[in-house]
């Protein structure tokens, strides 16, 4: 759909069960940055200049609470409030300023059908400076949703919020928002959840100290590295975090041009796959256990101390 829509993905809320344990995790092992804390919600950013890129809130139970998404301005806001409006979408707020301490700006949220909250902002505040460290995540890359109405969920971002479908696999639905090929996917399983979350590096040798350093703090690789052999084309190393998501470093994400980029359905992947397999390198060929259920949500459920089907609805 033309008219408004969003620019970008700012990044992700999680509800973690310590959020300074979490901190930590994200701090010293992931190469994040706390920025500001506001009640039982912790703020860090990437060396690039967003001001947060990941928000840990304590709560009992674990989950996924929200997406940032960014505006160009306030008319783009306000004109997606009315869409939103006009979509029958659960509105939370209308358009207001936002709190400094979470980085300002104007914004509002909305749920989708699944209950995941969509922030969307501008004229957030930005760092002045930007980390000159590439070993460390330089931005939120995109967020993949458990989502088994995933026709209904994708037309929220599509319809309402001007996502364009990139790619369709068997698996996973890839959008975009801007030239990177996907900032939000959507897993065709079982959800609402986190499949998986992915920070940018900014280039291979970043993302192999990033790799390394998680290894020398003992998390085990569980896939990769590699690059996906389709959708993204984009290198990844992926590991389970603390809180059991799964937790991706990538870089080399492809860039897209609306006017040429030809959108496949899952068919032509089918077909068309490199190798026929999920890593053009013919490198990273196997995931862990652990990480596949990690992506279903299962061992967040484990923290839940639940099944994953009454998981889903907890947080
Ligand atoms: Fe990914």
């Amino acid at each position: 759909m033309a008219g408004p829509g969003v620019s970008g993905i700012r990044g992700i809320a999680l509800s973690v069960r310590d959020r300074d344990e979490s901190v930590g995790f994200y701090r010293d092992c992931w190469g994040l940055e706390e920025v500001g804390r506001m009640g039982p919600t912790a703020y860090l950013r990437a060396t690039g200049t967003e001001h947060h890129v990941l928000a840990l809130h304590e709560k009992p139970q674990v989950g996924l609470l929200s997406v940032a998404l960014a505006a160009p301005d306030k008319a783009s806001v306000d004109a997606l409030y009315d869409r939103a409006l006009g979509f029958g979408a659960d509105v939370i707020d209308s358009p207001e300023t936002l709190d400094p301490l979470a980085g300002g700006g104007y914004g509002f949220s909305f749920r989708t059908p699944d209950g995941i909250i969509q922030k969307i902002s501008s004229d957030v505040e930005m760092h002045a400076q930007r980390i000159d460290d590439a070993k460390r995540p330089n931005k939120f890359s995109h967020v993949v949703i458990r989502a088994a109405d995933y026709p209904k969920l994708r037309s929220f971002y599509t319809d309402l919020l001007s996502f364009k479908l990139s790619d369709e696999t068997d698996g996973i639905d890839f959008l975009r928002c801007s030239h990177d090929h996907h900032s939000v996917a959507l897993a065709k399983a079982e959800g609402p959840g986190l499949h998986h979350m992915a920070f940018e590096m900014p280039n291979l040798d970043g993302l192999m100290y990033a790799s390394g350093r998680m290894r020398s703090k003992g998390y085990d690789l569980e896939w990769g590295v590699g690059r996906h052999s389709g959708p993204g084309n984009n290198i990844f190393s992926f590991f389970v975090e603390p809180n059991g998501f799964a937790a991706e470093y990538t870089t080399e994400m492809e860039q897209v041009d609306d006017a040429t980029y030809p959108q496949r359905d899952a068919r032509w992947w089918r077909e068309n796959r490199p190798n026929g397999s999920h890593c053009a390198w013919q490198m990273a060929t196997q995931r862990s256990e652990k990480l596949v259920r990690a992506r279903l949500g299962e061992l967040a459920a484990e923290m839940n101390g639940c099944d994953a089907a009454i998981s889903r609805h907890l947080a």
